[in-house]
């Protein structure tokens, strides 16, 4: 069938199974980022987001997107919140294996465009699924609020995350 969607900004018309996996269809259609590995929603590695909210991609039948808005990583490591996410985790001195980064930075994301300041058990709940071989979950959360710190500043906000000294 064919899907028409806001693929990165541009529009195009996917041409997929309306069963099939969307992880597969956007591998297929330049977005190498997207990557296969539980196919069972659990590891974060094909995460994008769908009209802003991460999902996992794999678990989301290419039939279900027509005329909503998928970004990648591909397109999404331009943005200035890129930017400011990589900063925090790398002051928190994580060092991404790249395997499941993409479900790290869109709920990284999630965080900071939320306008409700989290507290540090909340980005725990909302990270602990992520925890992984190359990053544990303490210095996964301390990246996250790193990264809402430096948002905050660009924002001349002042953030007090609770649970923090
Ligand atoms: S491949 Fe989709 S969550 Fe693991
Ligand atoms: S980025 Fe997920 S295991 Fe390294």
């Amino acid at each position: 069938m064919k899907i028409p969607v806001t693929l990165n900004k541009t529009k195009v018309i996917l041409d997929a199974q309306a069963d099939e996996p969307l992880v597969k269809v956007l591998h297929k259609n330049g977005c190498p980022s997207v990557k296969s590995a539980c196919m069972e929603g659990a590891c974060g590695a094909c995460t994008v987001l769908l009209n802003e909210v991460p999902v996992a991609s794999c678990k989301i039948p290419a039939g279900l997107v027509k005329d909503m808005e998928i970004i990648t990583l591909d397109y999404f490591e331009k943005s200035d919140f890129f930017t400011i996410i990589m900063d925090g985790f790398n002051k928190a001195g994580i060092k991404l294996c790249g395997y499941c980064n993409s479900g790290k930075i869109f709920s990284a994301y999630q965080i900071l465009k939320n306008t409700k300041i989290p507290t540090r058990q909340e980005i725990k709940e909302q990270m602990k699924h992520l925890s992984s071989c190359c990053t544990d979950l303490e210095t996964l959360v301390n990246g996250v609020i790193y990264a809402m710190q430096l948002q905050a500043k660009r924002l001349k906000r002042v953030t007090k995350i609770e649970g923090e000294k």
